[in-house]
């Protein structure tokens, strides 16, 4: 049997319950923001006071309203500080701008920066030593935001014909290397098992564009693929956004040519916290944005290779590369917390247990 049709009177206790958390700077539909909007903040107080079986149910009510039921969006006043202007009574009260506690636990992230695995670099320590700080840690989730592998095998910049280009690497010595490097993480977790999700980087993308280019019937991509696979890690493609409560995590945000943006465009552009890597810094930035809306922070992971390690086509130019690892606790859709260790600290701390 259909549910009768809702009273005058249980319409405009809806209503009257929405406004009062636009009041109260809860966000009408369509606002960006975090924490919940009003609509949602309005069902769960009508679920404690037991007048809605459910905060769903209350929502459903809530959007069937229209006409002179429809709420009054613009009641909504943005949780900002009011500064008392010069000459001009206190403002009396201000308890609308505090912040809700945020539903859930904090999520703690382990980031990896451009870790650029290669058989040029046969020493694997410092995966054993990220992998011995988030065990010791104990954090439950892990991104590599791409990069782990320079897969210099296809590397366009160095042709095979040259003198320079018989040094490169086969397929086979870089997925070699590959392995070691995720034996050694591994071993630094020991017993400690973190969900592992990977962007791929430009680096890793190489594999992609060679198979492209070379359509003869081996795909040195599925490959790739697999050995991630191998060894637990959820992948995602160059330029695609991996969410994790409400952060996104990238090898570097592309601009709508597909390009990577520059450092200053990402912070600018950006809609939601962002972690990136990619320019091997490790920056925290945060753009002015126009109106009563807190503005995203992007971060950029660094590097994770051997400490003070520069890369050949950047050693003249490497002054501001760091290396290490960064820890994100992310609560209620942004970034809370943010923590980068260098190199040198995990070699310090994990460095003995690796040679003992
Ligand atoms: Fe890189």
């Amino acid at each position: 049997m259909a549910a009768p049709p809702r009273t005058d009177a249980q319409k405009q206790s809806i209503k009257n319950r929405i406004e009062e958390k636009l009041r109260q700077g809860y966000r009408p539909p369509g606002l960006n923001g975090q924490g919940p909007a009003a609509i949602a903040a309005a069902g769960k107080d009508a679920e404690q006071a037991g007048e809605y079986a459910s905060a769903a149910a209350f929502c459903t009510a809530a959007y069937g309203l229209t006409g002179e039921f429809e709420p009054d969006w613009t009641l909504y006043r943005p949780r900002q500080y009011q500064h008392r202007p010069p000459g001009l009574p206190v403002i009396p009260s201000q308890d609308h701008i505090t912040e809700d506690e945020p539903e859930g636990d904090p999520i703690r992230v382990a980031v990896i920066g451009d870790a650029h695995d290669s058989p040029h670099l046969p020493d694997k320590s410092r995966f054993y030593w990220m992998g011995a700080y988030i065990a010791e840690h104990r954090i439950e989730r892990v991104v590599s935001v791409g990069d782990w592998m320079t897969m210099d095998c296809f590397s366009s910049h160095t042709d095979r014909a040259t003198f320079e280009g018989m040094a490169k690497p086969t397929f086979e010595q870089d997925i070699d290397s590959f392995h070691q490097s995720q034996r050694a993480f591994q071993d630094g977790l020991g017993g400690w098992k973190p969900k592992k999700d990977i962007c791929f980087g430009n680096h890793e993308n190489r594999a992609r564009k060679y198979d492209n280019l070379h359509p003869d019937g081996l795909s040195h991509w599925m490959l790739l693929e697999q050995a991630f696979a191998q060894w637990g890690w959820r992948t995602s493609l160059y330029g695609e956004y991996r969410f994790i409560g409400g952060v996104g995590f990238v090898h570097v945000p592309f601009n709508a040519l597909g390009r990577p943006l520059t450092q200053n465009q990402r912070p600018n552009k950006a809609l939601c916290d962002t972690v990136h890597g990619d320019d091997h810094r490790a920056t925290q930035l945060t753009d002015y944005k126009a109106g009563p809306f807190r503005s995203p922070t992007v971060y950029s992971a660094a590097t994770a290779l051997p400490p003070g390690f520069i890369e050949g086509f950047s050693n003249k130019g490497g002054s501001t590369w760091r290396s290490g690892i960064c820890e994100a606790v992310i609560w209620g859709g942004v970034v809370r917390s943010w923590k980068f260790e260098e190199m040198s600290l995990l070699r310090h701390r994990y460095g003995q247990k690796a040679a003992a």
